[in-house]
């Protein structure tokens, strides 16, 4: 079976981009993993072309319009994870990529304009029927706000996941060079927290 994580949140700079960045070089690992750009910023495509060739070989595709769904299609032959990066607005584009996904994956900082701009993804992913999980990125390591904020999510019963990335520099170093962390800093917290996050989503996937 194949699995498709949709990255998907209206709001701009919550960490769409870098989180399947990592996820895919993560997932490469061990896995046939093609990534899917379809935001006209094309920040993925950046980083896919800084990506040494030393690094696992990631099948790359940049598409837009009716052409999400066919390639994701073509895709899905060749592939055991398929990882697709949004524009930060929900448009015709992302709505397919939604409708496309086996699990929705929506990054939210633990501050409330992030949390408001979630609900939106997490309705459209509810009226495509598909599964979609809260991601938490960029926490602090102390912060009340930020505790009050977590509690006030796992509370409202929304779909959380339980591992979470923090706010770390390695990630945006690993990405100037066309890595994810698990490849760049392999032994470094950041690194860890990635490989929780994967493992709880191949755990809710599987
Ligand atoms: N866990 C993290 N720790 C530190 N910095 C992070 C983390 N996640 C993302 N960033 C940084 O936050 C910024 C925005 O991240 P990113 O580009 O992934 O967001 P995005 O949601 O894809 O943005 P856009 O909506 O513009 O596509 C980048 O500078 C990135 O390096
Ligand atoms: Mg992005």
């Amino acid at each position: 079976m194949v699995v498709v994580f949709t990255v998907a949140q209206q709001k701009g700079g919550t960490g769409k981009t870098t989180l399947a960045a990592n996820l895919a070089a993560a997932l490469v690992a061990n896995n046939r993993v093609a990534l899917l750009d379809i935001d006209p910023q094309h920040s993925l495509t950046q980083w896919h072309k800084l990506r040494p060739d030393s690094a696992s070989k990631l099948s790359f595709s940049e598409v837009s319009g009716w052409r999400v769904t066919s390639e994701l299609e073509r895709l899905k032959a060749a592939n055991d994870f398929i990882i697709i990066d949004t524009p930060p607005q929900i448009d015709t584009d992302a709505r397919l990529a939604i409708r496309g996904a086996s699990l929705v994956l929506v990054p939210v900082q633990p501050s409330p304009p992030d949390v408001w701009a979630a609900e939106g993804t997490l309705t459209l992913a509810a009226l495509e029927r598909r599964r979609a999980v809260i991601v938490l990125n960029r926490v602090p390591s102390t912060g009340k706000l930020c505790e009050a904020m977590v509690m006030a999510l796992r509370q409202t019963r929304r779909p959380l996941l339980r591992a979470l990335l923090g706010n770390r520099i390695g990630f945006a170093n690993a990405f100037a060079e066309g890595l994810g962390i698990t490849e760049a800093a392999p032994r470094s917290i950041a690194s860890n927290e990635l490989h929780a996050v994967v493992n709880e989503l191949l755990e809710i996937t599987e």
